[in-house]
Formats: structure tokens, sequence, C-alpha cells
């Protein structure tokens, strides 16, 4: 498996990263440091995630240490739905800089399509309609300002990717949205390669913990039948097995876990590769299985859940 992915500005993204959402403290910052320390160089974080500045404490201890260069860094970050106005865009990004201990991102998205005024108690979503053109366009600055070397969107669908490819100005370089075994994206994978967009895959192990996934779907990737099976006589681990088909693939995947050993494995997905008949028999395993459904935002004018399929 390559180690890295090109994106349309030219710059190397490495194909396997960190993935940080729920992870926060003490936890994060041992997790980030083994990672670090076993070879990770992408970190994946977002705004919304709360722990921008747990990374930046860690990233920055490295770099003093002499153990690590901020140029062997991949960071990706998200601007947050409550902050799409254009004059927020860069309030928010400051904040994730700041926080970050950085002067640059090498990736910067919008993490979704829906923005909101504000999120209440429980979780309630106050809706706004901020145009993602708009967004978009505040990105576009940071781009050219230097601080964020890269542009792309999150949980996008492939028309609302469609608007913002009609926009001029600095390119659309990168794609996250939720992909594994169960959910092959097919349709937005095709439309990314076209383009010349990276995706990166999000929750590449089926999000087995995440409360916030959706709980109407049981269906545990990581106990999948063939997936044992084939890890059982290929000797390498379920999880070894889904990041590895997704990264055959052509995707970059950030699988999160706090757990060192779980970390060291996860690394270990790009030393080899699986056979062609193995492959292929893990594709019929596409189901539509989708663990984060956002579906508190149903009403929104940006939310299509079924797009796509
Ligand atoms: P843990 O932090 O205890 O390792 P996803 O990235 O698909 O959302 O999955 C993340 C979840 O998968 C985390 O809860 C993590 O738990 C668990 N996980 C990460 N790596 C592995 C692995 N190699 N085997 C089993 N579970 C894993």
């Amino acid at each position: 498996i390559p180690r890295y992915c090109v994106l349309n500005t030219q710059a190397k993204m490495p194909t396997l990263g960190f993935g940080s959402y729920l992870l926060k403290g003490d936890p994060l910052r041992s997790a980030l440091d083994y990672a670090l320390f076993v070879g990770y160089r992408l970190i994946d974080t977002a705004y919304s995630y709360h722990n921008e500045a747990d990374i930046g404490q860690v990233v920055k201890d490295r770099i003093k240490a002499g153990k690590l260069n901020r140029k062997d860094l991949f960071i990706t970050t998200k601007i947050a739905k409550t902050h799409m106005r254009k004059a927020d865009v860069a309030t928010c990004f400051q904040k994730s800089l700041h926080d970050l201990q950085t002067s640059y991102v090498d990736s910067l998205l919008i993490h979704h399509p829906w923005s909101v005024v504000s999120v209440g108690p429980e979780g309630k979503q106050h809706f706004d309609n901020v145009d993602i053109v708009e967004t978009w366009a505040g990105l576009q600055s940071l781009f050219r300002e230097g601080s964020a070397k890269s542009i792309g969107v999150s949980n996008f669908t492939i028309d609302q990717l469609k608007r913002i490819l009609s926009c001029n100005g600095p390119p659309l370089s990168h794609l996250q949205m939720e992909c594994h075994a169960y959910l092959a994206q097919y349709k937005l994978k095709d439309f990314c390669d076209a383009n010349n967009i990276v995706v990166t895959a999000y929750s590449p192990l089926g999000a087995p913990n995440v409360p916030t996934a959706d709980a109407n779907q049981k269906k545990h990737l990581l106990a999948d039948p063939l997936i044992n099976e084939i890890a059982k006589k290929v000797v390498k681990t379920p999880a070894q097995i889904l990041l590895n088909f997704l990264m055959k693939r052509g995707m970059v995947v950030v699988p999160k876990s706090k757990n060192r050993d779980r970390l060291k494995e996860n690394f270990k997905s790009r030393d080899w590769v699986l056979s062609t008949e193995d492959f292929n028999s893990i594709l019929q395993l596409d189901c539509g299985v989708k663990y984060f459904k956002f579906s508190n935002r149903k009403g929104h004018q940006e939310y299509f859940p079924e797009a796509d399929f």
C-alpha cells in the first residue's frame, strides 16, 4: 500500500492517520504521543472535537524534543457547523490554529453542509441556512493566505460537491465521508476520482464504540464472519483487513484508538496487500449501513441522508 496520496495541490497526504473524534485530555495525549512515536504522521481533528489544545500540546512537545518536524506532519481540521458564515469561518479557524499551536494546517474542511445557529442543551439544533458557497469562499481566503495548505469538505453529497466545484478559485482537494466495508460509497468515490479529489474514509472500522452513532444499525463490522475468516486465513486482524481494504481502494483511513496495541496494529495495516480474490469478496459486503445518519438534522435544507446510495 502506498504511504501517501497526492492532493491536487501536489502535497502528499499519508494514507493512514490518527482519528481523534471523542478523544481528549490525558487519554488523547497519551495515545497521540504513542501514535507519533510509532510513525503516524496524519492527525485528523475538528474545532468541534474540543481536543485541538491537547493535540497542539503533544505536537509541540515532540517538536521541541527534536523528535518531530512540523513539515513531516499532516494536520486536518474542520470548520464547525456553527461557524459557516464567511466572517465566522476565520474566527473558528484562528481558534483551531491557536489551540494546535501551529501557523497552518495541511487540510481545512467544512465539517458538514448544514449550518446551525447554535447547539442547545441535549444537542437540540437551531438550524441556520448559510449557503455552502459562502463558507467555501471563507476557506478559499484562508488558502490564499497560506494558513490552509489545502481545502475540502466533509459529509457532502455529489450535488453539494458540484456546487463547490462550480466556484472559481482555489480547488477542492479533499472529501471526508463515512466509508467502510458495509458502506462502499461507490458513487461518491467515483465522482471524487473523476474530479481529482482525495477521499478520507472515517469510521473505517464501523464506529463500534461511538454512542452518537445511530443505534438502529446493530451490525458489528469488526465481528463480520467473512472479515474474520479472511483475517484468520492471512494471519492479520479484522481491523487490519478492513483498513487495508479501504486503502487498496485508494482512500485515506483515519481509525480511532486510545489503546497502544491497537494503534500499532492499525498502523501496520499498510505493510501487505489483500489478494484480488479476498478484496472482491469484501466488496460484496456493501449493504448501505450508515452508522452516522445525523438524524437530528432532519428538516435542514442541506440534509439528504439517502443521497448517492
Ligand atoms: P479503542 O479506542 O478501545 O481501541 P472507528 O474508527 O471505525 O470509529 O472505530 C473506532 C473504535 O474502534 C474505537 O472505539 C476503538 O476502540 C476501536 N478500535 C480501534 N482499533 C481497533 C482494532 N484494531 N481492533 C478492535 N477495535 C479497534
